[in-house]
């Protein structure tokens, strides 16, 4: 990726004390960008994503904010609005997982996982166009007057026994992208979303930290590798740059062909 793909840009990645957020930010600085790191939880860890950040020479720090109250929402947009004067790229990455089978769901699980997965995505980005409409397009800076990018995942298309909350979620992200996509590339704003398959972070350990969870993983995944979360991260800084300016309203699955139906390799 080139060192200077996003100089002089304004990135926020929510969620960016671990996982494919943490990776997304570093990843961003690299690329040149100044970058906001949101965390809920994690002070500490947020702040080593700050200080590996800024060892590119770019700016940075943490902001504390739960995605999917809309106060904390604003407020977090308008302070980057303040200390960087403007926001390019919105990465709407934070999300969880609570993990029942329907019988055993609670309404505070499905609300939670709803409430931080999708209206935290449509928070961030509504925050996010409202700056990117008073700024409009700078030329020298970027085609666009600015990026969305939402973190989806392969449960957009794939349904996930045992994970209706989740896989709600991201089906419902699939269309927040599309129909913001639809409604501001008008506006020169482009809305996309990165959908990651299985993924080293911890989000899923269990799913791939002992020999024998990893071998059966796999068996999901053609490529017949688990992801690093640098392989999301790259993504999205291409999602994010001009290299990519005429992809509106697309998802990009990263995700070995998880979304191949490997089953059918053999069967069917
Ligand atoms: C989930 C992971 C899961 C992966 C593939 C992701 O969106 O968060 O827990 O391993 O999808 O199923």
């Amino acid at each position: 990726m080139p060192a200077h793909l996003l100089k002089g840009q304004k990135a926020l990645v929510t969620g960016a004390n671990s996982g494919i957020g943490k990776a997304t930010a570093i990843a961003l600085g690299r690329a040149g960008a100044d970058v906001v790191v949101n965390y809920v939880v994690g002070a500490d860890e947020a702040a080593k994503v700050v200080a590996e950040i800024e060892g590119f020479g770019v700016r940075s720090y943490a902001h504390e904010a739960d995605v999917s109250k809309d106060d904390q929402v604003s407020v977090m947009v308008s302070r980057m609005v303040d200390e960087f004067g403007t926001i390019d790229i919105m990465v709407a990455n934070a999300g969880l997982q609570r993990d029942a089978a329907v019988t055993e769901m609670t309404l505070a699980q499905w609300q939670k996982v709803i409430d931080v997965n999708l209206t935290g995505q449509f928070l961030c980005a509504r925050e996010a166009v409202k700056e990117f409409l008073r700024r409009g397009v700078v030329p020298e800076v970027s085609r666009a007057a600015g990026k969305i990018i939402c973190m989806s995942s392969v449960h957009q298309i794939v349904p996930w026994s045992g994970h209706v909350n989740y896989a709600s979620s991201k089906g419902g992200v699939g269309m927040l992208m599309q129909t913001l996509a639809q409604e501001l590339a008008p506006k020169k704003i482009r809305v996309n979303s990165v959908a990651p398959g299985a993924i080293r972070t911890p989000i899923n350990k269990d799913a791939w930290e002992t020999p024998d969870a990893e071998a059966d993983l796999l068996k999901l995944i053609p490529y017949g590798r688990v992801g690093d979360p640098d392989d999301i991260a790259n993504a999205v800084v291409a999602m994010a740059s001009d290299l990519l300016d005429y992809v509106v309203g697309a998802t990009l699955y990263v995700d070995g062909g998880m979304t191949l139906f490997p089953g059918f390799a053999t069967g069917g």
